[in-house]
């Protein structure tokens, strides 16, 4: 494991110890901007600001970008893109699902990634040209190619309600796949691509902090990531589809044949 793992996988198991010592209990939570969806506690920062002590001790000439504290430039060919607690409005109601995920890039491209589940004690990592790995084990992407057959999953990005955005197509996999799930973690969601636990997964909106770990995850496990366009994966493109490959171009076709957001409101009935 490189030094860059290596301080990595440190770096999250120390913010999944904030994670567990918080779980559960009252939390001061706040809002970021006027949306009353996107949550911020003090799990959030507290976690990023110790990600970042322990990475830039290590690596004090590289770019970080975290989702709390935003970009600090040093103009380095080296981005640490960090979520320090993925899945916060399940972290605010108890419900079990949430992580940390940490991606280093090297001239925008991901080399190193880990993304850590503290609460099951689950560790997945990759390194470029490396492999991918839970607790140290090696995973692959599953070998589903029929729809039918594949479990998938999806997230609603925080502007929703402005949007609408993905209720069209919720329906459409919801109505074809074996099962659909919405779970509230993106980089969790993409870890489990990458181990074969699911067999997709896109969303709309999503940010490069929530993707920059779970892309090199899927990989290093044999799967594939492009945007909902069928462009090659942009990290700053916020939107994403990540699939075993095996799904990639039945999922795609799917996504790419347009917004029936109109049939889709005539038939549900859903006022602006
Ligand atoms: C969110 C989660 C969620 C996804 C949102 C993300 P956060 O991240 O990953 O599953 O649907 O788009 O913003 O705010 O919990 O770090
Ligand atoms: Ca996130
Ligand atoms: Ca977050």
């Amino acid at each position: 494991m490189s030094l860059f793992l290596k301080t990595a996988v440190q770096a999250a198991k120390a913010a999944g110890t904030i994670h567990q010592k918080f779980y559960g209990k009252t939390l001061n939570i706040q809002f970021k901007g006027r949306n009353s969806l996107n949550l911020v506690t003090q799990v959030d920062k507290l976690s990023e600001k110790k990600i970042l002590s322990i990475l830039q001790k290590q690596f004090p000439t590289h770019d970080f970008l975290g989702e709390e504290s935003g970009l600090q430039e040093n103009n380095s060919v080296y981005t640490w893109v960090i979520d320090p607690l993925d899945g916060t409005t399940n972290f605010a109601h108890a419900y079990p699902f949430f992580c940390v995920s940490i991606a280093l890039l090297h001239h925008g491209q991901p080399i190193a990634a880990v993304i850590y589940d503290a609460l099951r004690d689950e560790c997945f990592t990759a390194e470029k040209g490396k492999g991918a790995f839970l607790n140290g084990k090696r995973i692959h992407v599953s070998k589903i190619s029929q729809l039918g057959k594949s479990l998938l999953c999806t997230g609603f990005a925080y502007m929703v309600r402005e949007t609408n955005y993905n209720l069209d197509n919720f329906a459409k996999f919801v109505l074809t796949s074996q099962g659909v799930r919405r779970d509230g973690s993106a980089a969790m969601n993409l870890a489990y691509v990458a181990a074969g636990r699911l067999d997709g997964f896109w969303e709309r909106g999503i940010q490069a902090w929530d993707m920059a770990a779970g892309v090199l995850l899927i990989w290093e496990a044999g799967g594939k990531v492009t945007d909902m366009t069928g462009s090659p994966y942009d990290l700053f493109a916020q939107n994403t589809l990540a699939t075993n490959g095996k799904l990639h171009s039945v999922l795609f076709k799917i996504l790419s044949k347009g917004s029936d957001e109109k049939n889709w409101l005539k038939r549900y009935g859903k006022k602006k």
